[in-house]
């Protein structure tokens, strides 16, 4: 009775365990999925409308320009919401998000115009703050 009751408790702790290791494991996985595709999502898009924007900038296409502009700063809205893997200061990375999208809207602004030295000025501005931030954060 004794050797039963121990066996009972050795498999109950062990089924524990095993249960307390998947939910860990799955809750781990859980929480990265979702929102990280949001964000990988969200950059990627932000990636390749800058590569459009500079392409169009180079041809001096300034109505294509301002369209990539202006997705590039829709999708920024969804940034500050970024769940943060390098460097968890958020408030800093709040003010380098915000600090982004002034030169993107600077950018909007000389394209507007058809300022084509103003453009180029606003577009390494614009790369210059990608870079920084990639380089805290990325
Ligand atoms: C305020 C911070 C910030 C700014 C500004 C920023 N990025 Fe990012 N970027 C990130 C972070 C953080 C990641 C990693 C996101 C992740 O995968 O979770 C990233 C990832 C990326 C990726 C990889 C996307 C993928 O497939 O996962 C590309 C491409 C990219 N950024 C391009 C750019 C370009 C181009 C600019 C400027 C026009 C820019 N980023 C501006 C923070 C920023």
């Amino acid at each position: 009775m004794k050797s039963a009751n121990l066996i009972i408790i050795l498999i109950l702790f062990g089924s524990s365990v095993v249960i307390a290791g998947t939910s860990s494991h799955k809750h781990a996985v859980h929480s990265v999925n979702p929102e990280m595709k949001k964000q990988h999502l969200a950059m990627s898009t932000i990636g390749k409308q800058w590569k459009v924007c500079k392409k169009a900038l180079d041809e001096k296409n300034f109505k294509d320009a301002g369209i990539a502009v202006d997705t590039i700063i829709n999708k920024s809205a969804d940034i500050n919401n970024f769940k943060l893997h390098k460097n968890r200061d958020k408030q800093q990375f709040i003010e380098q998000s915000n600090a982004f999208r002034e030169e993107v809207i600077k950018l909007t602004d000389a394209i507007k115009t058809g300022d084509a030295d103003a453009a180029e000025s606003a577009s390494n501005s614009v790369e210059e703050s990608c870079r920084q931030c990639h380089e805290k954060f990325r």
